[in-house]
């Protein structure tokens, strides 16, 4: 199991990737982009990934949210300046969570924003929430039922649950199909791709209601093309600087990984979906 030192060391590493090939620095997203006839454009359609939350939830300036694996800032930020709502970021990443405070500055929504170290399998708080949401993050949740259970508690009565992310949906794999899932996960540090029926079933157990769910991998793929013909480019530089001790092996997985995702989504083995749970106890 990869622990929070590894997936620190992990992120800290390939910020460097992100920032090249996806723009991160600007936007301070690490997620696939969502390609449809409302993005203009690559960063677009990364920040469009999150403006479409507010299709899901509607959010004021009395909105109390809690994202959960917020990395760099970049999804709370926008919402924040869109909508005045208060968030609370929170990432076990200590180095992203500096940058997402400095971002927050220069946007100036620091005062509507809160960035805390926590891991999101286990927030200490007395807080409560109008909406919880993730977007590729909830894909390292370890305990799933425990995790699911955990955000029931912290919604507020007709609260919602939004987790856009990758998963699979398929009961059996081939040799080859798991061959694929399995590289693709070691280069993003992944145990596994979560299964839906695990989520469906986490949900059931708890007052949350499953509202929507969203085949979004057809919206995605664009993305991914980019990310696969960046890992084309850039690994035989990889494989050289690895050679000369300059790259850690774990960086080199991650490009390769730029090749399997896109493997894996046209096998059909990884997609993406957006769900929206509603906490409903009466
Ligand atoms: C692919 S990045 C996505 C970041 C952000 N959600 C976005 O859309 O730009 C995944 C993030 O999840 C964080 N993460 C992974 N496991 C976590 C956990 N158990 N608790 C909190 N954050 C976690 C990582 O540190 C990383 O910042």
């Amino acid at each position: 199991m990869y622990g929070r030192e590894e997936l620190n060391k992990y992120y800290n590493l390939s910020r460097y990737h992100y920032n090249l090939v996806w723009n991160s620095d600007s936007h301070g997203m690490m997620h696939y982009g969502i390609h449809d006839g409302e993005a203009d454009g690559f960063d677009d359609a990364v920040k469009r990934r999150a403006e479409r939350i507010l299709e899901k939830a509607e959010l004021n300036e009395d909105s109390k949210i809690l994202e959960i694996g917020c990395g760099m800032g970049g999804n709370a930020i926008r919402l924040a300046k869109l909508t005045g709502a208060k968030f609370i970021g929170i990432d076990i990443n200590g180095e992203a969570l500096e940058i997402a405070r400095e971002k927050a500055q220069e946007e100036g929504v620091e005062d509507l924003i809160e960035f805390r170290e926590t891991d999101f399998e286990s927030i200490d708080t007395e807080e409560s929430f109008d909406l919880i949401f993730g977007i590729e993050t909830f894909c390292y949740c370890k305990d799933i039922e425990g995790t699911v259970s955990q955000f029931s508690d912290l919604l507020k009565e007709d609260g919602i649950l939004i987790l856009s992310d990758g998963f699979t949906d398929l009961d059996e794999k081939s040799g080859l199909e798991r061959y694929l899932e399995n590289k693709m996960c070691r280069g993003w540090l992944l145990e596994g791709l979560i299964h839906t029926d695990d989520l469906e079933e986490a949900a059931e157990k708890t007052p949350l209601e499953l509202d929507e769910k969203e085949d979004i991998t057809e919206r995605i793929k664009p993305s991914s093309y980019r990310i696969f013909l960046a890992a084309v480019l850039l690994l035989p530089i990889g494989f050289l600087t690895r050679a000369v001790g300059k790259t850690e092996k774990m960086q080199v997985n991650h490009g390769l990984t730029g090749i399997y995702q896109l493997l894996t989504i046209q096998k059909g083995v990884l997609k993406q979906y957006t769900y929206k749970f509603v906490k409903r106890t009466s």
